[in-house]
């Protein structure tokens, strides 16, 4: 069946007011990136003329501002899931004016499948390659694709030219069978290969191709700075220590590694510790700093959901695609991610916590309780099924006017059955085989900021005796002054005696 070419504005009318709409791509990469530009033109001159328009929308993860931010600048968002990151987006979601469900990434593509989200109407994906045949090469990243195409009763293709035909072989996509059906994921390695190259969808179901040429777009991180390379440094040396003292396996074992700034430091501290020997990973983003362990021997090899490179890097990555073809493999979040797998492997997990209280408990998403800031993301599929799970944050933001340690987490991401570790600049806590009192004695000495622990250390003196020693009426005082003074420092305990 020939494939149809039409433009982003004719592609955009197939979308209608109330439908649900999948998206590709997983953060930045391989999202789409002209048709919801369109889509947003179309809610804007409806909502002028006083008619509802507002969509369900479902994607891998984050995406770019063509997607969510267009979409939400438009007030065109009825609901999204499962993360974002996009700062109209929030505004949108934390005023109400989107309902977000924060959605564990292995579990939405299934959840989707299993009906528990109501009917994706429309697909947008964007391709490499696409025949008359219906096979679909993904470009950057795979994220809820294979899904998103099997449900959708429409699919729209952007077909990208930015991205080399050359990615088929990338890509490895592995749909599980839904219960009581489902077997085993055949992954006893990272770099095992289990599914198809390509998504094969009925060809009927594409109504048109749009050609587009735009780059991910993706953000630069932060420069290093002191704390956060310190950060790495810890992380690097503690998992040093624990491959000395045997409770790594002499081959190590595949790393996980998280989003954002931080992550890319403690990344960067793993490349430059000469006693940690060249691993493979089983992750979920590719990040610039993984390219650069690959090149440089110390990343063998990486299994992602998606290559979140910077232009210049991408455009490197492109240029020698023969080089890395037998070094990453991109597939499905429902199998980066899964469970089953990542207990398998026996992963080293390493997430970043905004937040964290001094019994263990992990706060990855809200800021001070109450404002959505991205979501939970991959960060609970892997914690809970880890080898080792570790956390890593700044011991204080905001200049110090916010601790990221505090006597009660204000609200809980991961619990503190699950978080084996917490790393921050100033040391490690090992939570491992410990009583709640012992954790906190573990975490206020290793890891909370000088300026701020002294006044855990009195809090612990207020906490009523029991298991976990919490005081009720002053466990949020950190919150609370922070929102009436903005900064924490100035709590008093006086008030709660
Ligand atoms: N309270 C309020 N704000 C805080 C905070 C706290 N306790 N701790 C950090 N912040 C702020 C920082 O000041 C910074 O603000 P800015 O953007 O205004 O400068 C922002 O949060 C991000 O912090 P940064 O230090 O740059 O960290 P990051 O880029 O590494 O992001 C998370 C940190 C937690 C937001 C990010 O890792 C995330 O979304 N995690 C959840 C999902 C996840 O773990 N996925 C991984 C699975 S693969």
């Amino acid at each position: 069946m020939a494939l149809k070419f039409i433009s982003a504005e004719e592609a955009a009318t197939y979308v209608k007011h109330g439908d649900n709409i999948g998206f590709s791509g997983f953060t930045a990469a391989g999202s789409p990136k002209v048709v919801a530009q369109e889509i947003a033109k179309i809610a804007e001159a409806e909502h002028e003329k006083g008619n509802p328009f507002k969509l369900g929308l479902f994607t891998g993860a984050s995406s770019g501002d063509t997607l969510d931010g267009a979409l939400s600048r438009a007030n065109a968002v009825r609901f999204r899931t499962p993360y974002q990151s996009n700062k109209d987006l929030r505004a949108a979601i934390n005023s109400h004016e989107s309902h977000y469900f924060d959605y564990h990434l292995s579990q939405l593509a299934q959840d989707m499948r299993y009906g528990f989200l109501g009917k994706v109407n429309v697909a947008i994906i964007e391709a490499a390659d696409v025949s008359e045949e219906g096979e679909i090469v993904l470009t950057s990243a795979v994220g809820i694709s294979p899904t998103v195409c099997q449900l959708a009763d429409i699919i729209i293709i952007e077909l990208n030219k930015n991205q080399p035909k050359e990615l088929r072989g990338f890509h490895d996509i592995y749909l599980p069978l839904d219960p009581p059906h489902r077997r085993e994921i055949p992954i006893y390695k990272p770099s095992d290969r289990v599914g198809s190259p390509v998504v094969k969808v009925d060809p009927k179901k594409i109504v048109g191709v749009v050609e587009t040429n735009l780059t991910d777009n993706v953000s630069p991180f932060s420069p290093l700075d002191e704390t956060t390379l310190k950060l790495g440094e810890n992380t690097a040396n503690f998992l040093a220590a624990e491959l000395k003292a045997g409770r790594i396996p002499k081959e190590f074992l595949p790393i996980q590694s998280g989003v954002g700034n931080i992550a890319n430091a403690v990344l960067f501290g793993l490349g430059h510790n000469p006693e940690i020997p060249a691993f493979e990973m089983y992750t979920e983003v590719i990040q610039d700093a993984v390219v650069e362990l690959i090149k440089n021997g110390q990343c063998k090899f990486a299994s992602g959901c998606s290559l979140t490179l910077s232009d210049p890097v991408m455009k490197e990555v492109y240029e020698n695609l023969e080089f890395y073809r037998d070094k990453f493999v991109l597939r499905n979040q429902e199998i980066t991610n899964n469970p089953e797998v990542v207990r398998r492997l026996g992963l080293i997990t390493i997430n970043t916590a905004l937040e964290a209280d001094i019994f263990g408990n992990i706060n990855s998403t809200h800021v001070v309780g109450t404002k959505m800031m991205n979501g939970i993301g991959g960060s609970g599929d892997f914690t809970r099924n880890a080898y080792m799970s570790i956390f890593v944050t700044p011991s204080i933001a905001k200049g110090g006017a916010i601790s990221s340690f505090v006597p009660m987490a204000a609200h809980v991401d991961h619990n503190e059955h699950s978080v084996k570790i917490i790393i921050t600049e100033n040391g490690v806590a090992d939570l491992r085989g410990k009583s709640p009192i012992q954790r906190a004695h573990e975490i206020i000495e290793n890891c909370v900021h000088p300026q701020y622990q002294q006044l855990l250390w009195d809090y612990l003196e207020l906490g009523q005796k029991g298991h976990t020693p919490q005081n009720l009426m002053a466990c949020m005082a950190f919150h609370t002054q922070f929102t009436k003074t903005g900064d924490m420092r100035t709590v008093d305990w006086n008030e709660f005696i």
